[in-house]
Formats: structure tokens, C-alpha cells, sequence
């Protein structure tokens, strides 16, 4: 794997006018547009990056279906993931310098784009070994695996967790930051042969195709009838339902998506008294909105690991700009292992 690529000039002009990734109806990935668009100016707090590349994420399909809860009406500038350079500062702004190769997360859209802004305290300085692919993938996954083991989860060293589509981006981020954070048993669920061979690699102890076996079996055997202490979830449906009867009495459950695109409507809500499960829900974008002092310790962790070297993204496929109808695509196949990744050409 190589390292970063060389740095643009400091200081570079920004054009008036960029490349953005829009829709302007819902529907399929034929709706999606590169459109010309300003470039934004940062404001006060604010950074202006040009950008190296960004992920596709699950969130992106569904709001370009019109299903993602919340969501603005088009056209927008999509994305949420991003890598890039800063190359200008907003007022008040001292960190990071101009030239600073940085990930982060736009709650509010906008890095599909060959420019953005970003408030300065949200984008994070690259490790430099990770390529620029790998640091386009890190934000939302690893900031929301963090979250939810160890803010919601309260994941102990030495417990025992469940994570599901853990060959996905969020559920390899997890995987890994579980082992790294101390985890004595990661059971993992994938969705084939070949993502589970992957989740096992990742560090995962043991690792389950819940297309063909039974989920629940497999955590009472491994557990001895006991249940994991912790569950993480972004399936949905059958898999969440199914999720409470993993648990251990007293045990955690940790919701952050629906994948499969299904809710479940088993739930009696009396069975948290009866069982003494906790059970939350995480939005990144909600929480960096509302409780931005809870998500600075969750970047400051993840920078750990990722400096250390212990954790390491997961690229699946890196699609050029003109290939986004294809990348959204393969990451809607549920063939990807990894994050699916687009890169802009760089001067
Ligand atoms: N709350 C937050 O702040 C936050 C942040 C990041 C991500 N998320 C959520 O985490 C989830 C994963 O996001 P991601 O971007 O990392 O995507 P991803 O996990 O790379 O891709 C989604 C995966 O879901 C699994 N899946 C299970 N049932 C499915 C079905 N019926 N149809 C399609 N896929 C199904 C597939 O893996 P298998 O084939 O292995 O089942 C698929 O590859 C999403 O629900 C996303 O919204 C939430």
C-alpha cells in the first residue's frame, strides 16, 4: 500500500466555479449529475478543502431514493465522507495548517465535490501511511463504530460483542476498533462466504454467514447459552429483531441503520424491564449537530488506533468520478467488502 500522495501547492486559488454530484429527482443511480456549481467560501470557523476523494455511503442511496429520514429536498451537493487538502482558512481559524491532508464528515451534505467547507474543529489530520482512498472511508464508519461500542455501548476490555455486516464499512470499522479497544470475543455476521473468509482476517473470533446459519444458534453456542454483552446493529428488520435474543441479561444494543431497508414491529417495549437491556440508537450527523462534545472523544480515540497502526480502513473498489453511477451500484449489490471509494484526479 503506498502513502499519501505529494501535497498541492499551499495556498492554491480556488476556481469560481466547481464540480458537484447532484440529483434532481429520486430514483436510481441515472438521476445522479456532476453539476457545475460555486465553490463554497468558508465562513468564520470554517476550512476550504480541495478534495481528494470520497466514499459512497449507505446513507447516499438512500437519499438519492428518497428514503433517508430527514434528508434535504434536491438538488444538493451529496456526500458525507471526505479527503483533501486545506488550502484556505476561515476567520478565527489557526488549525489545521493550509496543506494539512485531512479526513472528516459533512452531516449536512457537500463532499462530493471537488471543493468544500468544513468547520475546522470536524476535519482530522491523516495518518501518513493511509492512502488517500483508505482516508476517504475512515469518517462516518469509524467515528460511529467508536460511538456506538464504547459512548452508547460502553464496550468493557474483555467482553464479548456481536457486530453485523461486518464486511460493510461501518461493520469492518467496528470489528477492528473492538479488538483494538480490548474486546475478548467478536462474533461477526456477513452476508457470503467471501466477506465472512474477510471479517475472520479482520480479527473477528468467529464469523457467521447469516444467509445460511442461524445467527442466534451460533452466539448461544459460542457463548454458552449466556448471550454477548454487546450488540452493534445497522440491518434492520429480522437481523434487529433477532438481535435482542443474543443479548445477555443486563447486556447493550446499539442501533445505527437499517440496511435492509425493514423496521421491525416485534419489539415489547416492557421486555427492556424484564430483561434489563439497554438499547440505543446513534446518528453521527445528529449527534455532531447536537452533542459535538460527545464525538470529540471518539476522533481522539480513533486517532489513536489509527496512528498506532492497530486499524486500518478497508477499501472495497475506488471508482473515478465518472463512474458514480457504477459505484453506487456495486455498493447497492451488497458485493462490496470494504467502502466503496471515489478519487478526483489530483494536479
Ligand atoms: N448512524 C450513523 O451515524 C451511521 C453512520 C455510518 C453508517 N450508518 C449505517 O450503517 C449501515 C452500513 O453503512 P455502510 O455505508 O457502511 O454500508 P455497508 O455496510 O458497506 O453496506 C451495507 C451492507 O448491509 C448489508 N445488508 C444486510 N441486509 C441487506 C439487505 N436486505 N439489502 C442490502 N444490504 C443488506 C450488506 O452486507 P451483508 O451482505 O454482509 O449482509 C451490505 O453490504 C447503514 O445502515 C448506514 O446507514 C449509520
Amino acid at each position: 500500500m503506498t502513502g499519501a500522495a505529494p501535497l498541492p501547492p499551499s495556498g492554491t486559488a480556488a476556481p469560481a466555479v466547481m464540480r458537484g454530484l447532484r440529483f434532481h429527482r429520486h430514483g436510481g443511480p441515472e438521476v445522479l449529475v456532476w453539476d457545475e456549481v460555486p465553490v463554497p467560501v468558508p465562513g468564520p470557523g470554517q476550512v476550504l478543502v480541495r478534495s481528494r476523494g470520497f466514499a459512497v455511503n449507505w446513507a447516499d442511496l438512500m437519499e438519492r431514493a428518497g428514503v433517508y429520514p430527514g434528508a434535504p429536498d434536491p438538488p444538493y451537493v451529496m456526500g458525507h465522507d471526505l479527503a483533501g487538502d486545506v488550502v484556505a482558512l476561515g476567520s478565527g481559524v489557526e488549525t489545521p495548517a493550509v496543506g494539512t491532508r485531512v479526513f472528516g464528515l459533512l452531516p449536512q451534505a457537500g463532499t462530493s465535490a471537488e471543493w468544500l467547507v468544513a468547520a475546522a474543529d470536524q476535519v482530522y489530520p491523516v495518518p501518513q501511511a493511509l492512502t488517500d482512498a483508505e482516508a476517504a472511508g475512515l469518517g462516518s464508519p469509524f467515528l460511529t463504530a467508536d460511538a456506538a461500542l464504547v459512548t452508547m455501548g460502553r464496550l468493557q476490555a474483555g467482553e464479548t460483542v456481536l457486530v453485523h455486516a461486518a464486511a460493510g464499512g461501518f461493520g469492518s470499522a467496528a470489528v477492528q476498533l473492538c479488538k483494538a479497544y480490548g474486546a475478548a470475543t467478536v462474533i461477526a455476521t456477513a452476508g457470503s462466504p467471501a466477506k465472512v473468509e474477510r471479517v475472520a482476517e479482520l480479527g473477528a473470533d468467529v464469523a457467521v454467514d447469516y444467509t445460511a446459519d442461524d445467527f442466534v444458534d451460533v452466539v448461544r453456542r459460542v457463548t454458552g447459552g449466556r448471550g454477548v454483552d454487546l450488540v452493534v446493529e445497522s440491518v434492520g428488520g429480522d437481523v434487529l429483531a433477532r438481535s435482542f435474543d443474543c443479548v445477555r441479561p443486563a447486556g447493550r444494543l446499539v442501533s445505527v441503520g437499517a440496511s435492509s431497508g425493514r423496521s421491525t414491529s416485534r419489539f415489547r417495549l416492557q421486555t427492556l424491564f424484564e430483561t434489563g437491556i439497554t438499547v440505543g440508537g446513534f446518528t453521527l450527523g445528529l449527534w455532531i449537530q447536537h452533542n459535538p462534545e460527545l464525538v470529540a472523544p471518539s476522533a481522539a480515540r480513533v486517532l489513536r488506533v489509527l496512528d498506532a497502526g492497530t486499524v486500518r480502513p478497508m477499501v472495497a473498489r475506488v471508482f473515478a468520478p465518472e463512474e458514480i453511477a457504477e459505484a453506487h451500484a456495486f455498493l447497492a449489490s451488497r458485493q462490496s467488502i470494504g467502502r466503496t471509494i471515489v478519487l478526483f484526479p489530483q494536479p
